[in-house]
């Protein structure tokens, strides 16, 4: 999988988020968490303390090399636990995290590292963003999706009843360095979930990501190190690309960014966080192509390509029979694209080329839905 231009230094993939003076590198390279402390001293400059912000169950794998690396800095890391999954990204939790640090005297000249997934970096970007108007982050990703998605950008959030990241600030982090080698311990179908956002990045941007996805399934599925290493770096330089031309996600050209998520927000918390964000966002891209084909904006055959690339990926792409399309509907009434009452999808015109956004009438939305199933 030969794809990356990505700088690269001594192996290490190096992608940069130019945001002016909020602007950060992101390092890929296996082995990457043994340097962390070096590296963290050398981009934040000035930093007196570490808080590490993860999970018992992260930390028990992974939570060991890290502590190493930041010892070596001769700075000793306090460490404050958040439950695993993604029932911890709440209000409350982001609330007992922030007494903790104020127990454990982080200030200004602090830095928060959040080493896990998608939920500990949300909910640790969240807590940097508002704890004493803000401080300084690190994102350590330890799953796909964090390393190919949710630990770049600044998008930090925490979830309400009502719906997913309903609460949350755009806080860029000061650095990420994401270690393919912590890929060897997650399970497969955590793997695989991370894989629908690449999927996602190369329907919406790019060509060439989607044939070399296709040819290298097996290695991806199979966690072949070098392989992943070098889409993390794709996947990354793709998102930085859309994040510098519009980091605040207010002119319709990040939002190309969530591509299956409105389905896909519904269909996480319909199924009461059982069905994973990717997976999720799997049957909501496989809605919205539906949905493009049947506006005339999208050919059928591409449509049937990207059905099939996530079927061999192993992701689902029907909505579970229980699911009810009127609750999925109140559900995308919250959607964060919902203008003027109506919902609103980013829908593909080809794969890799650019997505438009549109208003859809509801009886085409339910209409989609409904052949979603019918085909299961
Ligand atoms: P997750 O963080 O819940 O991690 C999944 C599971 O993998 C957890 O049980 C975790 O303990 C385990 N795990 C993590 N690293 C491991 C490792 N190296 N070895 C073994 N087990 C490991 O899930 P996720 O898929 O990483 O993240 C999903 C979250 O990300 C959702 O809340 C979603 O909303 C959010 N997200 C945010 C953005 C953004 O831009 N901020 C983008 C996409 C998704
Ligand atoms: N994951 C969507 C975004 O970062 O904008």
């Amino acid at each position: 999988m030969k794809l990356v231009t990505a700088a690269l230094e001594d192996g290490i993939h190096i992608v940069k988020v130019n945001l002016g003076n909020r602007s950060y590198a992101i390092y890929i390279a296996p082995g990457i968490m043994d340097r962390a402390g070096q590296l963290i001293k050398r981009h934040l400059t000035s930093i007196q303390r570490y808080a590490i912000i993860t999970s018992p169950e992260i930390y028990s794998i992974h939570g060991g090399a890290l502590c190493k690396s930041l010892d070596d800095t001769g700075i000793e890391p306090s460490l404050i636990f958040v439950p695993d999954g993604e029932e911890s990204k709440t209000w409350d939790e982001a609330g007992r995290v922030i007494g903790e640090l104020v127990d454990l005297g982080i200030d200004k000249r602090s830095t928060i590292i959040a080493l896990g997934g998608g939920v500990v970096g949300d909910l640790a970007g969240f807590v940097s963003a508002i704890y004493l108007r803000g401080v300084r982050f690190v994102q350590l990703p330890t799953t796909l999706l964090a390393q190919v998605d949710s630990s770049i950008g600044g998008k930090t959030a925490v979830n309400h009843t009502k719906g997913k990241n309903l609460m949350g600030a755009f806080h860029q982090p000061s650095l990420v360095l994401s270690d393919p080698n912590t890929l060897k311990t997650l399970p497969r179908e955590e793997l695989v979930s991370g894989l629908a956002e690449a999927v996602k990045y190369a329907v919406i941007a790019n060509t060439k990501l989607f044939n070399a996805l296709e040819a290298n399934i097996d290695k991806l599925v199979g966690c072949d190190i070098s392989t992943l290493s070098e889409l993390i770096a794709r996947c990354c330089e793709i998102k930085a690309r859309f994040v510098e031309l519009d980091e605040r996600d207010d002119k319709d050209l990040r939002a190309a960014l969530n591509y299956g998520h409105t389905v896909g927000h519904a269909v996480e918390i319909l199924s009461g966080l059982e069905i994973r964000h990717g997976e999720a966002v799997a049957i909501g891209m496989s809605v919205a192509a539906r949905l493009a084909s049947s506006m005339g904006m999208l050919d059928p055959a591409e449509l049937d390509r990207q059905e099939a690339l996530l079927k061999r990926i192993g992701l689902p792409t029907e909505l579970p029979q229980r699911m009810d399309d009127k609750t999925l509907l109140e559900i995308m009434h919250r959607d964060k694209k919902v203008l003027d009452g109506s919902i609103r999808f980013v829908l593909p015109t080809g794969i890799g080329d650019p997505t438009t956004i549109r208003s859809v009438p509801e009886k085409l939305i339910l209409r989609a839905l409904e052949d979603s199933r019918r085909e299961a």
